[in-house]
């Protein structure tokens, strides 16, 4: 059992001089099954996963990981913003949708939904749902998008139009009959280092507890907790629209971690897909490569509960890995893409960790990773749960939505 008392991360310098980036010096430690009880034995039915063990693991994240799970608002409305019939040169329909949180003591957040549907396609459409790091106006190629995404003052966060249009691959999405959804990941908590910056306040989280302390909220509340949250608010929006019919998460490193916990929580989303989501998303922690949870907290403690501080420099005594939390999107399809030259995400952790989901997908009668070693680059292994390894550096480019439509076309479209 991990210990219980609250570490404090050490200097930044420290902290890296104890990174290991050496497979030799990855230290041996036993890998539990999701399916393994408390008691010892294991789990026998769908049922019992169901019912009891998943909904331990989950209890489980949610206390120690990423926190409780964050209320609805008293009033959520809907408005259009925009609708553009016409866009991407008559292949799209697009709309602006704004999210208006509201509470009755008079709190308010708000967000801009970007989403884009395919034109000449009759009948309805999957949709891949995700947040977007820097605005709408960055994902596009198109000029007259709304910029998204402030700062804690309110100023826009990204003056760059069309800066992340690779990322997104909106055109392709709609040419192969996929539809997007996108908000701005800043718009729900400002993404800002260091503490007492007014994040807490100005977030989600500000809405619902107004007065509370930082300190306090982090007791519970993660931002990965409330970014997850939202995926959910867009899907209820998303699965309102006539022309969709199914919806995938998607997210690149922190946002892939969102995406992981979203699509634990909520099982509208049939295909949840982590893109080198790394330590905090796919990554096993307990092989001690590339970043540490140390790491984590000193740079970005806010993602997560503070009770995930008492792992600093215990990952071995951890009671659980990430592999737990991939379990828990089991039957749903499941897609894991790493790069290779991510080392700071372990793509071989990566790789393992959807692996060792895989006896929770057995249990359902399905065949979880077909393969037991990692693939070479660049030859992903599609399935009901999906893995890749592309050439190349931490993001989320064309060659990786390949994997990812491929798994959609197998998954959601029918
Ligand atoms: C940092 C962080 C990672 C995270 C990444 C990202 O590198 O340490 O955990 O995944 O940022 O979100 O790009």
């Amino acid at each position: 059992m991990g210990s219980d008392s609250i570490k404090v991360p050490r200097s930044r310098e420290e902290i890296l001089k104890d990174i290991n980036y050496d497979e030799k010096k990855v230290p041996s430690f036993e890998v539990v099954s999701p399916l393994r009880k408390a008691d010892g034995t294991m789990v026998a039915s769908v049922e019992e996963w169901q019912n009891v063990r998943r909904q331990e693991i989950l209890d489980f994240y949610r206390e120690n990981v990423y926190g409780k799970a964050v209320p609805l608002p008293d009033e959520m409305r809907v408005d259009i913003l925009s609708e553009k019939n016409d866009a991407l040169n008559g292949n799209a329909c697009r709309k602006e949708i704004e999210l208006v949180f509201k509470m009755k003591n008079g709190e308010v957040r708000k967000a801009v939904m970007l989403l884009y549907t395919p034109a000449k396609v009759s009948g309805k459409v999957p949709c891949f749902v995700g947040l977007n790091f820097r605005g709408n106006h960055t994902v596009t190629p198109e000029d007259d998008v709304l910029m998204t995404g402030h700062n804690i003052d309110g100023t826009i966060f990204s003056p760059l139009r069309h800066e992340k249009v690779e990322r997104w691959q909106i055109e392709e999405n709609i040419k192969r009959g996929y539809a997007v959804a996108t908000l701005c990941y800043h718009d729900i908590f400002p993404d800002v280092k260091g503490e007492n910056t007014g994040k807490w306040e100005k977030s989600v989280y500000g809405m619902f507890f107004p007065g509370k302390s930082e300190e306090e909220l982090h007791q519970k509340y993660s931002a990965i907790g409330v970014w997850a949250w939202s995926l959910s608010r867009m899907a209820d929006v998303l699965e309102k629209e006539k022309n969709i019919s199914s919806l995938a998460v998607v997210g690149h490193s922190r946002l892939g971690k969102s995406a992981l916990w979203a699509g634990v929580n909520d099982s509208r989303f049939k295909l949840v897909i982590s893109n080198d989501s790394g330590h905090g998303g796919a990554t096993l922690f307990k092989r001690c490569f590339g970043e540490s949870v140390e790491s984590l907290c000193n740079s970005y403690g806010y993602w997560f509960v503070r009770k995930f501080y008492r792992y600093i420099r215990s990952e071995a005594e951890m009671e659980f890995d990430q592999h737990f939390l991939l379990s828990l999107v089991a039957p749903r399809a499941l897609a894991v893409g790493s790069a290779t030259l991510d080392r700071w995400a372990d793509p071989k952790g990566e790789f393992l960790s959807a692996l060792y989901a895989s006896s929770v997908y057995k249990l359902f009668g399905l065949p979880g990773l077909t393969v037991s070693t990692q693939p070479e680059p660049d030859t992903p292994i599609t399935g009901i749960v999906s893995y890749q390894l592309r050439t190349g550096k931490h993001d989320i480019m064309h060659q990786d939505w390949v994997g990812y439509w491929a798994a959609a076309d197998k998954f959601l479209k029918n």
